[in-house]
Parts: structure tokens; sequence; C-alpha cells
């Protein structure tokens, strides 16, 4: 059988939640994964260490009894975070970055920033204290096209903050676009960018074609065919500033076979399963573990993890559902055939 043992991954941006969903999604992530980066998207928000630091534990009591995993938290960026805050941040041990949402972007951002100029002072401050900032960089003007706001904040928003603050290390969350990606190659060594499994695996015809497909949803929506391109060129080109993200947002099965379906992909179930079929259909499984192990843990200025994972060329068929009758979420490619698995 053919096998592929990489060094351990991490993920890079993931969404866990708390309560019922927590304990349902946690295995998966923590099952694949030593380590990744907690989104601070909960209600209310993860906006103080303090409640980082109670998310963190909420996090490690849902882990399973002998699962090893480590949360690097992260805090949700406010107009009302405080210089204080980002002091006790930079402290902080668990604390590896804040998260940017533009007001309105996405799943509960509506705490997120309306006016980017006006939180300046932040980043001058997490530059200072050297403290990651990770951008969801779409626009959240209502004029502008949906499959054109992550271009449209690369040029209003990303080149002016990358300009004013050269030496804040930036991580373009989940970029989607050809001019992400261009922008993230031709800056600095202080930018890089995560990319899921679902944009390098699908187009916007996954989404639309044929039928609307809710579990394909996601924000930055997924692009064309061009873009996808793209975003294969580049995580599969051994360029050390793109790493592996998940994004895995899950939301219940219910809240997105609806009339308004939240957005969010759930990939924990199967991230580096995903990964390997995009990276072998590249012919470049050989530049996986760059991008799933190594890259990632440089720019964060992590220790590389020690353990190995192994992926055998083994297909399978992904459930229908994971959790139970009170949270059912469905995966990514549910009921799909998958050519790899994680042994
Ligand atoms: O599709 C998305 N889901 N994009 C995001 O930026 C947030 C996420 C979520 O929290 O559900
Ligand atoms: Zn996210």
């Amino acid at each position: 059988m053919k096998t592929l043992t990489i060094t351990k991954p991490d993920d890079w941006h993931v969404h866990v939640r708390g309560g019922a969903i927590l304990k349902a999604v946690l295995p998966h992530t923590a099952r694949q994964f030593a380590r990744a980066i907690i989104m601070p998207n909960l209600k209310p928000p993860v906006a103080t260490v303090a409640q980082a630091l109670a998310y963190r534990q909420e996090i490690l009591a849902a882990l399973p009894v002998g699962m090893g995993f480590t949360p690097l938290m992260t805090l949700y960026l406010t107009a009302a975070t405080t210089l204080e805050e980002i002091r006790k941040a930079a402290e902080c041990e668990h604390i590896h970055a804040f998260k940017l949402y533009p007001a309105g972007a996405t799943t509960n951002s509506d705490l997120g920033v309306a006016d980017i100029k006006t939180v300046y002072p932040l980043f001058a401050a997490l530059e200072r204290y050297d403290m990651p900032l990770l951008v969801h960089g779409e626009v959240t003007d209502e004029q502008c096209d949906i499959f054109d706001r992550e271009k449209a904040f690369v040029d209003t928003h990303l080149s002016a903050i990358v300009a004013n603050f050269p030496a804040l290390r930036v991580v373009v969350e989940h970029a989607t676009t050809t001019e992400a990606v261009q922008f993230v190659e031709s800056a600095s060594a202080n930018v890089a960018a995560t990319i899921t499994p679902q944009h390098l695996l699908f187009n916007r015809n996954a989404l639309l074609a044929g039928g609307i497909r809710p579990h394909y949803y996601c924000l930055p929506i997924i692009k064309r065919e061009q873009h996808r391109l793209a975003l294969v060129a580049v995580a599969t080109s051994g360029n050390p500033k793109f790493f592996l993200g998940t994004d895995s947002a899950p939301h219940l099965t219910s809240l997105k076979e609806t009339a308004c379906g939240c957005a969010g992909c759930f990939s924990a179930h199967a991230a580096l399963e995903l990964y390997a079929e995009a990276f072998e259909r590249a012919g470049a499984l050989d530049r996986l573990e760059g991008f799933a192990s190594l890259y990632g843990a440089d720019f964060y200025r992590l220790s590389r993890n020690t353990g190995t994972v192994t992926l055998a060329k083994m297909a399978w068929r992904v459930p229908l559902a994971y959790g139970d009758e009170e949270v059912s979420i469905t995966p990514l490619q549910a009921g799909e055939q998958l050519g790899w698995k994680m042994l």
C-alpha cells in the first residue's frame, strides 16, 4: 500500500466553538494536528486574555483522555481593544495572535472593526510587541460583489496596513484569489497566508452548478477555477509564506440547510486527507510536509513538531454526519469517497 509519513502537522486556522459542538469537533482536530490556532469568534467574542485563558481551559477539558493537543489562543480585535490588553497578551505564553474581522464580514463578526484606520494605533502596538495580526481579508461594502470582496480588501486595506506597519507580522487568512496570492508573494517575509482545503479542491461550480450545495458555502466564498489554480500552484510551490489553515468552521446541519444558511465548511474530519488529495493531483505530495508541518511553525516562531503522522492511499467513504441527535454536523464531502486515509 502506498503511504506517506510526514512530521505531525498543525492547523493554523480553526474554529472549534464551545459547549456541545466543541466536544463533537475537537477530537477530529486533535487526532490530526499537534497544535491549532483557535479562532476567537465566539458569542461573545474572545477579546481579553482572561476570556482566552478560560476558553483554553474549556478546550483542554473537552479533549478525549490521553489525546495530546495544544490550543494556540487568539484574541478578537475590536475598536474597544486596549493597549494594555495587547501588552498582557504579548506577555501571555498561550496567546499567539490577534484576529481582525471587518465588522459584518462573516459569522459572529458584528463586533469586528468598522473603520480599519481607527485601529492603526492597535496595529502599531502589535508591531511593537511582535504579535501577529491575522486578517479576514474581505471588504464589507454591500455594493461590492461578493466574489470581489477579497481583492477589494487587498487593494483598499491590506496594502496600506502592510505599508504602514512593515515589521508587523500579518497572516492573510484563507486566501482565495490570485490577487491575494500575488500580494503575499511580493510582500516581505512578515506577510504570509493560510489556504483551506476547499479552496484548493473546488471552484464555485461545486457550490452553485446543478443545485445549490450549502456545505460548500464559506467565506470568503469559493471562486472561479483560475483562482483555484493559483492557490494550488502556490501551496505546492514550496514557498514558506503559504501554509495550512483549514478554517474548519462547524455549524449544525439545520443551520446550513435552510433558507439563509451559515457560512463555513466543516473539514476537521478529513483535513489532511483533503490536502493530500489536492497535492497529489498537482503531482506535489513531496511538498505537503512543508506546507502542513513546517512553514507555519517557522512563521509563528514555534518549534517544529517531533512526531509523525502517516497517510495511506486507501479509499473510504465520508459519513453523512458527525455528532449525535443533539449536534449533527455535515462534513465536507459527506457521503463521498476519499482516496487517502490518516492511519
Ligand atoms: O465560512 C466561514 N465561517 N468564514 C469565516 O470567516 C467564519 C467561519 C465561521 O466562524 O463559521
Ligand atoms: Zn475562519
